[in-house]
């Protein structure tokens, strides 16, 4: 399954280390090439003579190489890598990455990544249960980092809970899904436009609404994950998005991303609509700013192109669109009546009636409903759940699936 991939395992000081020669034994049995690198307190538990006799390589920690007087380049190391695997991770490595630190070879190579990296952190119970350790854990998600959680059990300590690093096993079943995931859309196209637009009234006002974009951006990740390679039309949010496979447009107007798709959408295999478009848009905007002496009584408006549907008229056969609905009564027949009228493939329905699902929350619950006249509920899940959902639904429709 891992035939030619090249991984680097990180190892930091903890007790769990003693596993990782298994581990490597693993991948490489899998077909893997793998370059342990680890940190001085790593070599503690576990040899560098053990781990470069199963990895069949050197094992690196310092910056040079006493022996030769060369330098390791932890640059080098970040583009040789098709994946960074760092366990076991201790607080300390995990905190020092969360702020990004970078004082010994591991923690550059890191920051140098391209990579997908996934951090399986291990510790004990109680530094698992401080705020500080669910914070850093955080904030190493929201950097795009695939977390690996801990198992329960019995740790070093004597003590039980969580904070056990997974089995090798399991760990390597990570990877593997990983890699198997991310070919179904390998050479695939794919567009999603995502976050609110804002329409302007004079050069510091604006019409928009509160969508956060997170719905978009979670797609587009998932697309990207399964290899597709992304374009991202994104709306004025408050975040920035910097993923391996997705090329970001940042435009601000319902104008502005309308032509930034009507160029993409051409050459895509497939084009999902999550942004919140604004249906309106001031006749004619201020170019400078209104005094409030001035006042402002009416703002004469005029409809918006609907991106969606224009998109739907140039469809060609063998592209797939996917639109989104938000609806607040007789959702279904709505819902259909939209995927009718704009020509699309599929249709994701949100009810503002369902707690937990719309703008400016982490949850969604939708209905998808396809060409064929089927429709298929799903549970309120996280807005990530529920774009690994979308994207499987995709995956059929494509006959791509892995
Ligand atoms: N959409 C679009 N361009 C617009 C408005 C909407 O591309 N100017 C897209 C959205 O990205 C979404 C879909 O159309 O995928 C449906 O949006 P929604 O607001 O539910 O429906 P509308 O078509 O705008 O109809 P209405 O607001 O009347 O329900």
């Amino acid at each position: 399954m891992l035939k030619g991939k090249h991984i680097i395992l990180g190892v930091t000081g903890g007790i769990a280390a003693y596993k990782i020669p298994y581990l490597v034994r693993l991948l490489k049995a899998e077909g893997a090439e793998v370059q342990v690198i680890t940190t001085a307190f790593a070599q503690e538990f576990v040899t560098p003579l053990t781990l470069s006799t199963v990895s069949e390589r050197p094992v690196l920690s310092d910056f040079f190489d006493k022996k030769s007087g060369e330098w390791h380049s932890h640059v080098g190391l970040g583009l040789w890598a098709d994946a960074m695997l760092l366990a076991p991770l201790t607080a300390n490595s995990m905190a020092k990455m969360s702020v990004g630190i970078a004082d010994n070879l591991l923690l550059t190579v890191v920051l140098s990544a391209r990579c997908p990296v996934f951090f399986a952190p291990t510790m004990d119970f109680d530094m698992f249960q401080h705020p500080t350790t669910s914070q850093n854990i955080r904030k190493l998600q929201k950097l795009g980092y695939h977390y690996i959680e801990p198992a329960e059990g019995k740790l070093a300590s004597g003590l039980t809970g969580p904070g056990r690093m997974k089995e090798p096993e399991e760990l390597l079943q990570y990877l593997v899904t990983f890699f198997k995931e991310k070919n179904s859309f390998a050479a695939k196209r794919v567009m999603v436009s995502a976050g609110p637009t804002h329409e302007p009234i004079d050069p510091v006002r604006f019409i928009g609404n509160s969508s956060s974009g997170k719905m978009g951006v979670s797609l587009a990740k998932a697309f990207a994950r399964k290899g597709a390679e992304v374009d991202l039309i994104l709306g004025p949010v408050n975040r920035d998005v910097n993923f391996p496979g997705i090329r970001v447009h940042k435009v601000q107007t319902a104008s502005e991303m309308n032509n930034a798709c009507r160029n993409i959408f051409p050459n895509v295999d497939v084009a999902v609509m999550a942004a919140a478009v604004a249906d309106f848009t001031p006749t004619e905007p201020a170019t400078e700013k209104i005094k409030k002496e001035t006042g402002l009584e009416v703002i004469q408006l005029k409809p918006t192109a609907d991106i969606l549907a224009g998109l739907g008229k140039m469809k060609k056969s063998g592209q797939l669109l996917v639109g989104f609905a938000l609806e607040t009564d007789d959702e279904l027949n709505n819902a259909r009546k939209k995927l009718q009228k704009k020509n699309l493939d599929m249709i994701v329905l949100n009810s503002l009636k369902d707690k937990g699902a719309g703008f400016g929350v982490d949850t969604n619950k939708i209905t998808i409903l396809t060409k064929d006249g089927n429709s298929q509920h799903f549970a309120l899940k996280s807005k990530e759940a529920v774009a690994g959902d979308i994207v499987n639904e995709v995956e059929k429709l494509l006959g791509v699936e892995a």
